[in-house]
């Protein structure tokens, strides 16, 4: 898989490294407030699962599944809520993790969704971030990486629902989506 990147982005261990320090950033924040972790299937999970587990405070998981990319490298716009938060959020501290704003169109969907659900606050933590691809306004509260605007896989990211299982994020070679 490695020979479909043209580069490799970000390294594990930088990857690794950047997670601990959110995770001791949200403990800080979080501690004695009970948040709700609210992971964003599917492109969230290594993410998730790094950034929370043996996080030292007392906190839920809980999971949302919005889509919009289809099959292709581009977002459709639309964004599909294909499972929604089964706990009650009402008056929870929540944080979604999620492992890329780019277009931002899920995350503002989320966004309204979410609060109308009344929750006490609600921030989102994401790993990687990618401005120049922006098409609505979108600023979250924790950001692991700055990224330039190249199609980027691994670490739960895919392209047709490929390379997500790679332990690092790297530059797809344009090749292998423009075949
Ligand atoms: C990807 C990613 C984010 C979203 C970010 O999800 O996991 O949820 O796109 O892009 P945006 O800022 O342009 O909206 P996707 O719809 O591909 O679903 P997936 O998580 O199942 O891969």
């Amino acid at each position: 898989m490695r020979r479909d990147l043209e580069r490799v982005l970000l390294t594990k261990e930088e990857i690794q490294s950047r997670v601990a320090q959110l995770r001791a950033q949200l403990a800080r924040d979080y501690d004695g407030k009970d948040p709700v972790f609210l992971g964003v299937l599917k492109g969230a999970v290594p993410f998730f699962k790094d950034l929370t587990s043996e996080i030292p405070i007392r906190c839920s998981y809980d999971f949302i599944y919005a889509s919009s990319y289809g099959a292709g490298v581009q977002s459709s716009g639309q964004v599909h809520l294909l499972k929604d938060a089964s706990m009650e959020l009402r008056g929870r501290h929540v944080v979604v993790v999620e492992d890329i704003l780019d277009t931002g169109y899920t995350l503002d969907f989320l966004q309204k969704h979410l609060l109308q659900k009344k929750p006490a606050s609600l921030r989102f933590c994401i790993l990687l971030d990618k401005p120049k691809g922006r098409k609505v306004a979108f600023k979250a509260d924790y950001v692991g990486f700055t990224i330039p605007n190249e199609f980027v896989v691994g670490y739960g990211l895919d392209y047709n629902e490929a390379y997500r299982n790679l332990p690092y994020v790297g530059v797809l070679k344009s090749e292998i989506y423009s075949k």
